[in-house]
């Protein structure tokens, strides 16, 4: 298990890739001018993997486009506005990432937001659905624990369903989780990196300490503190944001780490490995985030949850009852609203 994380080896990153494999992908921003929109596009335009970047929102995209168009890399921005545009925006796109919707204000849960995105999402990913049903689908916006059941049963009303190119994009957690952990053990961060699973939304995130490289001990109630700070960490966010919002900076970062391990997959790369909540016979929670292997066709290979200590067993059991809930809301909203 200690080797089945990726290291932060994404260019961004270290600027330092091989270009021996094909690294040319079109990538289309859905949501496009948010806080995440903004600085993930940002991110993807420094990306030397992406050659066509797409921007698509209902606000502010021929701004945003024709700013990172003057950007002197390699890739080529355009803006696409309104859902009259939403079509073209989508032709041809091999990976789809999708921070549009409504981010938490302080007091809320991230379920608060199921009424606003749940359409949000399932109208776009409709959208892919007709226009690069092939694509590879990076959900970013929450509650993912829902909206990822959303996006996979549009696949399926729409005939054009692969559990291997869905991606709920829990990245963010495990960025967090090396942070804190390098943070409390004085380690270089770069060498930290451990396993969520589970889903994206308090409980139901389950850090699996144990499983850390480097190994890494706590007394019992620091790795509890740990792993409570790593479960609300989200709402860490939104507290100091007071009103204006949730994780953008850190989640652009994370979306863009997590989109060019896929690219790099994509083009040839072995051995990429990102935790990502996907359609899964882990447990008996039909979408479940564990490390999975990466490559041209999304999901190599599941990798599951390894070994857990007894306290992460709990945490296991406690994220259920929540997740499969969240799971059967966002399923029903599609089917009960063909
Ligand atoms: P934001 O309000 O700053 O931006 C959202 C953008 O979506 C806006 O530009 C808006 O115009 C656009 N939008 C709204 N409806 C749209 C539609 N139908 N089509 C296209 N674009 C549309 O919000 P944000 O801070 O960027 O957050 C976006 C989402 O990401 C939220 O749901 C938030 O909870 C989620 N999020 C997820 C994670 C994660 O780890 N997965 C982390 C942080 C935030
Ligand atoms: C996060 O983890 O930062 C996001 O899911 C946003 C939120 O609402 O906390």
């Amino acid at each position: 298990m200690l080797s089945r994380i990726a290291r932060p080896t994404s260019c961004l990153l270290s600027r330092s890739f091989s270009t021996t494999q094909q690294n040319n992908s079109n990538v289309a921003v859905l949501g496009a001018s948010g806080g995440i929109g903004q600085p993930l596009s940002l991110l993807l335009k420094l990306s030397p993997f992406v050659t066509r970047l797409n921007l698509y929102d209902i606000n502010h995209t021929p701004g945003v486009a024709a700013d990172l168009s003057h950007i002197s890399t390699k890739a080529k921005v355009k803006g696409f506005l309104g859902p009259e545009q939403l079509d073209d925006c989508l032709q041809g796109a091999e990976v789809v990432l999708i921070p549009a919707g409504v981010p938490r204000k302080p007091g809320m849960t991230r379920d608060d937001l199921f009424n606003t995105n749940a359409s949000i999402v399932r109208d776009l990913v409709r959208a892919v659905a007709k226009n690069c049903p092939k694509a590879m689908i990076c959900v970013i916006t929450n509650p993912v624990n829902s909206t990822v059941p959303i996006a996979s049963e549009v696949m399926k009303q729409e005939g054009v369903y692969d559990p291997k190119r869905i991606f709920g994009v829990t990245t963010l957690d495990a960025v967090r989780a090396s942070t804190f952990i390098a943070e409390a053990k004085d380690l270089p961060v770069k060498s930290v990196s451990l396993p969520i699973i589970g889903g994206h939304s308090g409980v139901t995130i389950v850090p699996l300490i144990s499983q850390c490289t480097p190994t890494v001990s706590f007394p019992q109630k620091q790795r509890e503190e740990l792993s409570y700070r790593i479960q609300n960490a989200g709402t860490e966010v939104v507290e100091a944001k007071a009103g204006a919002g949730s994780a953008t900076l850190s989640m652009a970062y994370a979306a863009a780490k997590f989109a060019e391990n896929l690219m790099e997959a994509m083009g040839g790369a072995i051995g990429k490995i990102e935790c990502a909540y996907v359609r899964s016979d882990e447990t008996d929670a039909t979408y479940f985030a564990t490390p999975v292997e990466l490559n041209e066709n999304g999901i190599k290979a599941n990798l599951g949850i390894g070994t857990l200590i007894e306290y992460e067993k709990k945490l296991l059991s406690d994220a259920m009852e929540e997740l499969k809930g969240n799971i059967k809301k966002g399923e029903d909203f599609v089917n009960a609203n063909k």
